[in-house]
């Protein structure tokens, strides 16, 4: 790809051929706001918040679509930029509920953040939210198509990266929405409940269930899916000292926001009151707590009995997703060096 310079805010800038304006300006670390755009999907041009002005255009231009050319003279924070980023900022709240204080995104949306970076202390338009109904079908995810500043990033998301082709727009002007086909309950839908276009929503139309009417968490913490080998890495939300939910952590190389629904909505079982915490051998016909010590014992005798009595290769073992690697390469080393037999799987072909 060719070289070329564009000059932004009177800095020259050398860039590739083919970015867009945003592309070269974000490398050149001036910062242009967006709604719509996500760098990881393909943009649309939707929500008009990074308006440059480009010099002999008679418009301003979408900086997220608008390729760069050679010798190109763009602002991106003119007066008339500002002006109309703030109308246009100031258009999507006059359509949106204003129920900031006990929406689930409070102090973590991007529509409220661009609002007070703009300086918007009131909206000079009437306010008159829409009136769809809020689909809390399943177990997830609550979707409150209300708040939806129709970015399209779900949609693109749930496409593009997903693969599921789940979302779509429907009907126009005012009664725009995102829906599922027919306009079914997502528990209806095609829908794997993989969590990605929560991730991808920059306000509080798509909020994960598990977190609703909790409050914000008092850490996020990064850690790695116990789920299965991938080893997806995401933030445990933690509240009280308890874990709360899954948010994407966007700096994981492994995942980026992608992870399954057993990773972004099954992590609850860390609490739960059936969960083992101590070995239980059965006696008399019942099972009853142990301690490890007297079930380690235990199991290392049988296992030698059944290895002296019939031969290492009457032993079989099944090791786990749900270890770490290290932990399935000792289990197959003890079933070769120790008990003497090849018999060993994973559950993965169960
Ligand atoms: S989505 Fe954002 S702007 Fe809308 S109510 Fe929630 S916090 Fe406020
Ligand atoms: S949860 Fe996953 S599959 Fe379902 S709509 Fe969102 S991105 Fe698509
Ligand atoms: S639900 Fe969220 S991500 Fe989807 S279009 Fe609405 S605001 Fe954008
Ligand atoms: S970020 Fe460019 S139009 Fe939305």
């Amino acid at each position: 790809m060719g070289m070329i310079n564009v000059i932004i805010n009177g800095q020259t800038v050398h860039t590739r051929k083919g970015v867009t304006i945003l592309e070269a300006s974000r490398e050149a670390g001036i910062h242009i706001p967006t709604l719509c755009h996500l760098a990881d999907i393909t943009p649309e041009g939707a929500c008009r918040v990074c308006v440059v002005e480009v010099e002999g255009m008679p418009r301003l231009a979408a900086a997220c679509t608008y390729p760069v050319m050679e010798g190109m003279v763009v602002r991106t924070n003119s007066a008339i930029v500002r002006s109309a980023r703030k109308s246009v900022v100031e258009l999507i709240l006059a359509n949106h509920p204003q129920e900031c204080q006990t929406c689930q995104r409070n102090l973590d949306c991007e529509l409220q953040s661009l609002a007070s970076k703009l300086g918007i202390q009131e909206v000079p338009f009437e306010n008159k939210p829409s009136q769809f109904s809020i689909d809390d079908s399943n177990p997830f995810i609550i979707r409150d198509n209300n708040k939806c500043i129709l970015c399209g990033r779900c949609v693109r998301v749930c496409e593009e990266i997903q693969c599921c082709n789940v979302l779509g727009m429907t009907e126009r002007g005012s009664h725009s929405k995102v829906t599922t086909a027919f306009d079914e309950p997502a528990v209806n839908s095609s829908c794997v409940f993989c969590g990605a276009c929560v991730s991808a929503c920059p306000v509080g139309a798509l909020t994960e269930k598990a977190m609703h009417d909790i409050g914000s968490p008092d850490k996020k913490v990064k850690t790695t899916c116990p789920f299965c080998g991938v080893g997806c890495n995401f933030d445990l939300n933690v509240k009280d000292d308890k874990v709360i939910g899954v948010t994407s952590n966007l700096t994981s190389a492994v995942n980026g926001r992608l992870t399954c629904v057993k990773g972004r909505f099954g992590v609850d079982y860390v609490h739960s009151p059936d969960r083992l915490t101590t070995p239980l051998i059965k006696k008399n016909g019942e099972f009853v707590e142990a301690s490890w010590d007297e079930a380690l014992d235990l199991v290392a005798s049988k296992l030698s009995d059944i290895k002296d009595t019939y031969g290492g290769d009457a032993v079989a073992s099944l090791s786990s997703a749900r270890c770490v690697n290290e932990e399935n390469y000792l289990m197959q080393k003890f079933m070769r060096a120790v008990i003497g037999t090849n018999n060993i799987d994973h559950c993965a072909r169960t």
